[in-house]
This record gives structure tokens, sequence and C-alpha cells, in this order.
């Protein structure tokens, strides 16, 4: 279903979030933002913490960050500067495929082969263009939270990204800016006592992308759910 259709309930939203790679120019109203992040913070967390801090971004300072990027991405790997591991370290099945058939997925859908290796790593750096969203969220925390704030800083961007939908925007969500987690947190001028979880590009769909369009499979409930004590 097009990401930027509006959705009346929670399970419209859900089937119709997808992490959207191609973007519009079409800019995004301040106002709407306000409302959505003002009904978000109604996203639960243990203790009522709220964990969750966020930049958001348009125009010349969001610019700023991507110059910022690319310039320690012209360091090839020297550049690197990891807030944490992404995916563990030796990750194993049943992970491991389901990370490698994402992959395989997006490039299928955009007509890259496996050998193009080049036409692989430049879809993958368009990611540090925000997929050319008007509009970046950055959402960091204070680097003393551990593994329960960080799930609360997840309920908070999935609430952020359904009502986004809702609106008839759309998102992807993006860990592979904490590639450059210190020049985007010098960029932003916030403290290394915080740590940048993620990036959320924001803005309409191109609806006419591939990229936006093929279907993102996920596992069966027999994988993820251990029913007991049930008859059915
Ligand atoms: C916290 C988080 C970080 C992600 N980071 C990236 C990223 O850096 N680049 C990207 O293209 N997709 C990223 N994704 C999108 C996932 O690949 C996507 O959610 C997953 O494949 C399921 O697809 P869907 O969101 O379209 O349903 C991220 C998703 C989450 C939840």
């Amino acid at each position: 279903m097009p990401a930027t259709d509006t959705a009346t309930t929670v399970t419209d939203a859900l089937h119709r979030r997808r992490s959207v790679r191609a973007f519009s120019d079409r800019p995004v109203d301040p106002a709407l933002l306000e409302t959505i992040f003002a009904t978000a913070q109604r996203a639960p967390s243990g203790g009522n913490l709220q964990p969750w801090q966020a930049v958001v971004l348009a125009g010349e300072p969001w610019q700023a960050v991507k110059d910022a990027v690319a310039g320690r991405i012209a360091m090839g790997r020297e550049g690197y500067q990891p807030e944490y591991d992404i995916y563990p370290k030796g990750l194993t099945d049943p992970w491991e495929t389901r990370r490698f058939g994402v992959g395989e997925g997006l490039y299928a859908a955009l007509g890259i082969p496996r050998e193009d290796k080049k036409g692989r790593l430049g879809q993958f750096m368009h990611n540090y263009t925000g997929f050319g969203a008007p509009v970046m969220l950055f959402l960091h925390c204070s680097r003393i939270m551990g593994p329960p704030q960080w799930s609360d800083m997840g309920m908070w961007l999935q609430s952020v990204m359904l009502l986004l939908v809702e609106h008839g925007l759309a998102s992807c969500p993006q860990e592979c800016w904490a590639m450059y987690g210190e020049t985007i947190r010098q960029t932003l001028g916030l403290g290394d006592d915080q740590i940048l979880f993620t990036g959320l590009a924001i803005g309409y769909a191109d609806e006419a992308a591939a990229v936006n369009q093929w279907p993102v499979p996920r596992v069966g409930l027999d994988e993820v759910i251990d029913w007991r004590g049930f008859s059915r």
C-alpha cells in the first residue's frame, strides 16, 4: 500500500508503515510535526523516565550534518566513530539470514545484482543523504541509560513512525548515522554525555520509486510466539 495514504486505525498504520528510501522534496509543516511529537509523548517508558531526546532538523542545519558526515566518509574506515555495535558481533541464525534476506530484497527491487558491489555500496550511501528527506530527526539519550531505556526509545520511535503514517507522512529509521556519532553530536552541540541511537528520515514518500514498493517479509508467528495454557 502507498506509504503516504492516511491511516485511521492502529492496524492500518502498522500495515502501511514501511521504511521509505526515496522522498519527494515536498516540505513538511513543523506544526504537524509538533502535533505528532506531542502525541508520541504518550509512549510508555519504565518508571516514566521518558529517556528519549531528539534534535529535529530541516534546511541549513540538516545540510550541515550531511556535510560534516560526508567529510568523515571521505576518510574511509579511518572516519568511523561507531556509537555502539549496530549488530552483535558474530550474528548467527536465524537473525543473520533475516538480515541477509532484507538486503537481497532491496537490491533485487532495484535490479542491482549481487556482483555489482559498487552499485550496492552506492545505494547504501544514499543513507547519508537521508534518502532525500527534507527533515531528519536524531534520537539520542543520556549515556547512563541501559537496555530498558533503549527499549523505551524504540517505543517512542515506533509511536512517531505510526503517527507520521496517520498524517500521510513517511519515514526511515537510520541507525547507520551512529557510525559517525561523534561528528553528528559535535555538529548538533550535544555533549559527550549523550549517545546517538538513530536518525529518522521524515518526509513525503516518492510513490513512484521502486525502492518503496517491494514487499518486506516477516517471519511467521510460530517463530516468535510460544503459546502455553491455551486450547487452540
Ligand atoms: C532502529 C532502526 C534502525 C534502522 N536503520 C536503518 C538504516 O540505517 N538504513 C536503512 O536503510 N534501514 C534501516 N532500518 C530499516 C530496517 O531495515 C527495516 O525496518 C526492516 O528491514 C523492516 O522493513 P520495514 O521497516 O520496511 O517494514 C532501521 C530500522 C530500525 C528499527
